[in-house]
């Protein structure tokens, strides 16, 4: 059931669906969780019904989320109502408020049916793209099955910028809506803006340009879609309130459904690095995408991806732009990071119907990468987006003016990396936010990173940093060899299990 429209809602395409997500309450309350949250969400459930419907205030629904009870349609409405009011009229949420909501989310969870409003809520806070509006499918060509791609956030986790133009070049249409970098995690808006001009906020006419010119686009939601979550998101960054089930469920997926997609493969990280640790929790993460977005009509597969390691050789917004580069013009590619983004491309186009089978869609996507079809797909939409004319010959990325490497204490095999370490070394070399809004150095960050079970004799580097400064390098050379445990040589490293996938 529809409910009624926000005032200064704009009137268009969005009104006229029905409510996708009014399904998936049913579809996502059959699953429980294993996650740490499912204690609290059972409480909450179960004082929710001796409790009588509170008033709408900010405080009361924080309070009620505090004490572990559970939060109905018409306190989430306020919530994501209160996050897009303009300050200083009737409903505003502020800083402090939605911070503290956030957290007590985090700390008592939230029931299927809530996730489920919170996501519909915050879909439905802006615009909802429609392509089957004949004017929407003409200003972008006309072109293939909508499709996209999503991680849950990671360090070094650069495959959206590969995917993107990859698929566009297999026949999708892909409009990407990204974030920027979440807490220890890097963005992939961040990334872009390593190079110069490239515009992430893209007006809707400047965006369709480049999804008519290149097939692909990855932007920033913007202010039309899905803007509550563009608030909330800026603010848990900065309130450690990343890690939960509900709320990442609920930020992902109202930027996928307001985007309007037919298809989409969700990344979903596991192990140090990663929001969600325990691989137990990943898989709940990855079961209740699937089941939220298929009750909304999305068909969406997920992916678990091992994140106890930093993902490719780079980590740092301009040195991942430069290793995709690599990547998409054939120069070189990191075995890992390469064969994550084959997968999760493969299973996309089938998803949208351009492949018969996962070896029809490799060869294809094969193809694609070996003709420069693919690079050529990102230069067009690098160009489109103001970045650099020539992104593959020249894509004007600017270097950190300190580089050291980072020497293996003594001989060893690298067996275990704090990967959530990893990902601050480069929040604290100027790479990522410490407070919401903070600018970013787009030049720094990790090279030549090694993997999981790489022998190293003392001295030989464990990676490359590239600061701003000598004294940013020396704190991250030591931080980095903190984080990398390296085992007697000869040790046997057995790495995670990596990519078991989640099907509605
Ligand atoms: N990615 C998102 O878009 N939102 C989250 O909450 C986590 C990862």
């Amino acid at each position: 059931m529809d409910d009624d429209l926000p005032a200064g809602r704009p009137a268009d395409t969005a009104t006229a669906r029905t409510d996708p997500l009014t399904t998936a309450a049913a579809a996502a309350t059959a699953t429980t969780t294993a996650t740490a949250t499912a204690t609290a969400t059972a409480t909450a459930t179960a004082t929710a019904t001796a409790t009588a419907a509170p008033a709408l205030l900010p405080a009361e629904i924080i309070r009620r989320k505090r004490d572990g009870q559970a939060l109905d349609d018409g306190q989430i409405q306020a919530f994501v109502d209160g996050l897009v009011a303009a300050p200083g009229t009737a409903g505003h949420w502020g800083d402090a408020q939605v911070g503290a909501l956030a957290m007590a989310t985090v700390l008592r969870g939230m029931a299927p049916a809530e996730t489920v409003a919170l996501t519909r809520a915050m879909t439905r806070s802006g615009r909802v793209l429609d392509w089957s509006d004949a004017a929407l499918a003409r200003a972008v060509g006309d072109r293939g099955p909508v499709l996209d791609k999503h991680s849950t956030g990671g360090i070094g986790d650069k495959v959206s910028l590969v995917l993107a133009p990859l698929v566009a070049a297999c026949g999708g249409c892909v409009p990407m809506i990204s974030g920027r970098g979440l807490g220890h995690t890097g963005g992939t808006l961040d990334k872009l803006e390593a190079l110069p001009g490239y515009a992430v906020d893209a007006a809707p006419a400047r965006w369709q340009a480049a999804l008519r010119e290149a097939g692909c686009a990855i932007i920033g939601a913007g202010a039309d879609l899905a803007p509550a979550d563009r608030r909330l998101y800026a603010i848990r960054d900065v309130t450690a309130t990343v890690e939960s089930l509900p709320l990442i469920t609920a930020s992902i997926l109202s930027k996928k459904l307001a985007a309007g997609l037919q298809g989409l493969v969700m990344d979903v990280k596991t192990g140090n690095g990663a929001f969600m640790a325990r691989a137990e929790d990943a898989r709940a993460l990855a079961r209740t995408l699937v089941q939220v977005a298929a009750g909304a009509g999305l068909r969406c597969e997920a992916r678990v991806s091992d994140m106890s390691q930093p993902l490719g050789w780079t980590a740092g917004n301009a040195l991942e732009v430069a290793e995709c580069l690599d990547l998409l013009c054939g120069r070189a590619a990191e075995p890992r990071l390469r064969a994550l983004t084959l997968a999760l491309s493969a299973r996309l186009l089938c998803i949208g119907g351009l492949a018969a089978d996962e070896a029809d869609a490799q060869a294809r996507l094969a193809r694609a990468l070996d003709s420069g079809a693919a690079a050529e797909r990102f230069a067009r939409m690098v160009r489109s987006l103001g970045g650099p004319a020539d992104v593959l010959r020249d894509p004007q990325l600017a270097a950190a003016p300190v580089v050291r490497d980072v020497p293996a204490p003594h001989d060893g095999v690298l067996a275990a990396i704090d990967t959530r370490a990893v990902g601050l070394v480069v929040v604290a070399l100027g790479g990522g936010r410490a407070r919401a809004g903070q600018a970013i150095d787009g030049r720094v960050g990790l090279s030549a990173w090694r993997p999981l079970g790489a022998g190293l004799a003392r001295g030989e580097p464990l990676c490359r940093v590239h600061a701003a400064d000598a004294a940013a390098a020396q704190a991250a050379v030591a931080a980095l060899q903190a984080a990398c445990t390296l085992a007697p040589v000869g040790t046997p490293v057995v790495l995670p299990p990596d990519g078991d996938w989640v099907n509605a």
